[in-house]
C-alpha cells in the first residue's frame, strides 16, 4: 500500500509484541521464510536486537524488508526521544528505519505536550534515518492537534481494532485526512477466534477463523501483523490472498463491533504507563 509520504508498506505483517526475546529470532526467521516482508517491534517490547538479527541470518537485503518500530513511553521529551531512536538503529544494527512511531500520545503526562516529541519524528525524516513516521493510538483530537500544530501528517496510526472493535471513528478519520490505519490486535489476541459468525463464515468458506478475520481486516483497508509463535499459524496468517468475502459476510463481521464496550487494551485517553 502506499504511504502519504510515497513510500510503500506491505499490508501484511508479522508482529512481535509478548514474545520474548530468546523466541525472537525463531519466530521472525520461521516468518520471513514463510515470505512476510514487514515486521512490527517496538522499544517496549524489548526484542528489536533479535529482530535485526534474524533479518540478517535470513540473507535478505536490508531494503526487502520493511521494518517499524516504536518509541517508549519513557522518552517523549525531545532530547530522550533522538536518544532512544539512535539506540533503537543500534540494536537493530540499521542505518534506517522503515516507520517510526510514537508508540502512545500520553496526554496526561508531559504536560499533555506529544507535539514536541512528533516534531523530533519529523526531523528523523527529514535527515532519512526513518524513512516514514506516524503514530499509534491517537485518537482524534490528538489527531487534530497534530493537524493544527505540526507539519507532517502521520503515515499511519496504529490503534487497536478487530470485529469487536471497529474503532470506526478514528479510522474514518484516517481515511478522510490520508492516514493508514493499521489495526493490532488483529484477532483480539485470539478472543473473536470462536465467535459463532465468524466460525460459521470459517465453516462456509473452508478457512480458519484467524484467516477470516485477518482477510476482512484486509478487504476495509486496515495494515495489520499478526503475532505467533505457532509455525503452523504463521504459515496459515500468511494464506490470506487467495480468497475473498462478499459484501454481505463483510457486513455480518462488521456488524460484531461492540463499540467501547469491546476495547480488549486500554484507553489511550488515560494510559499512561511508563516501563521503569
Ligand atoms: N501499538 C500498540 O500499542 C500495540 C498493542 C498491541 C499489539 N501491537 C502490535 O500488533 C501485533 C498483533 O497484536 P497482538 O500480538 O496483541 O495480538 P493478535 O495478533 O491479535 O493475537 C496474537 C495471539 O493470537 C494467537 N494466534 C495467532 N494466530 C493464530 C491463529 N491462526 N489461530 C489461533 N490463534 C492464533 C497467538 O498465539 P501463539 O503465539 O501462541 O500462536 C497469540 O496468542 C503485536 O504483535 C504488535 O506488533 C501494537
Amino acid at each position: 500500500m502506499a504511504l502519504n509520504d510515497g513510500n510503500m508498506i506491505p499490508q501484511l505483517g508479522f508482529g512481535v509484541f509478548q514474545i520474548e526475546p530468546k523466541d525472537t529470532a525463531r519466530a521472525v526467521g520461521k516468518a520471513l521464510e514463510v515470505g512476510y516482508r514487514h515486521i512490527d517491534t517496538a522499544q517496549m517490547y524489548g526484542n528489536e536486537a533479535e529482530v535485526g538479527q534474524a533479518i540478517r541470518a535470513a540473507g535478505l537485503d536490508r531494503a526487502e524488508v520493511f521494518v517499524t518500530s516504536k518509541l517508549n513511553n519513557g522518552f517523549h521529551r525531545p532530547d530522550d526521544a533522538r536518544k532512544a531512536f539512535d539506540s533503537t538503529l543500534q540494536a537493530l544494527q540499521f542505518d534506517y528505519l522503515d516507520l517510526f512511531l510514537i508508540h502512545w500520545p500520553l496526554p496526561t503526562l508531559y504536560d499533555g505536550d506529544f507535539v514536541s516529541t512528533w516534531q523530533v519524528l519529523e526531523e528523523l525524516q527529514r535527515d532519512g534515518r526513518a524513512k516514514s513516521i506516524g503514530v499509534s493510538n491517537f485518537q482524534v483530537p490528538h489527531l487534530e492537534r497534530l493537524a493544527a500544530e505540526a507539519e507532517v501528517t502521520p503515515a499511519v496510526n496504529q490503534v487497536e481494532a478487530h470485529p469487536y472493535f471497529g474503532n470506526e471513528e478514528v479510522r474514518d478519520y484516517g481515511a478522510a485526512h490520508n492516514i493508514l490505519t493499521e489495526a493490532w490486535s488483529p484477532i483480539a489476541q485470539g478472543r473473536v477466534l470462536g465467535d459463532p459468525t465468524i466460525v460459521d463464515v470459517a465453516e462456509e468458506l473452508g478457512r480458519t477463523p484467524a484467516q477470516v478475520v485477518l482477510r476482512w481486516h484486509v478487504q476495509r483497508g486496515d495494515i495489520v501483523f499478526p503475532k505467533s509463535t505457532t509455525p503452523k499459524r504463521i504459515e496459515e496468517n500468511f494464506q490470506i490472498f487467495d480468497f475473498e468475502l462478499d459484501d454481505a459476510v463483510m457486513d455480518r463481521i462488521t456488524s460484531l463491533n461492540r463499540g467501547e464496550a469491546g476495547r480488549q487494551g486500554p484507553n489511550p485517553d488515560t494510559f499512561d504507563y511508563v516501563p521503569g
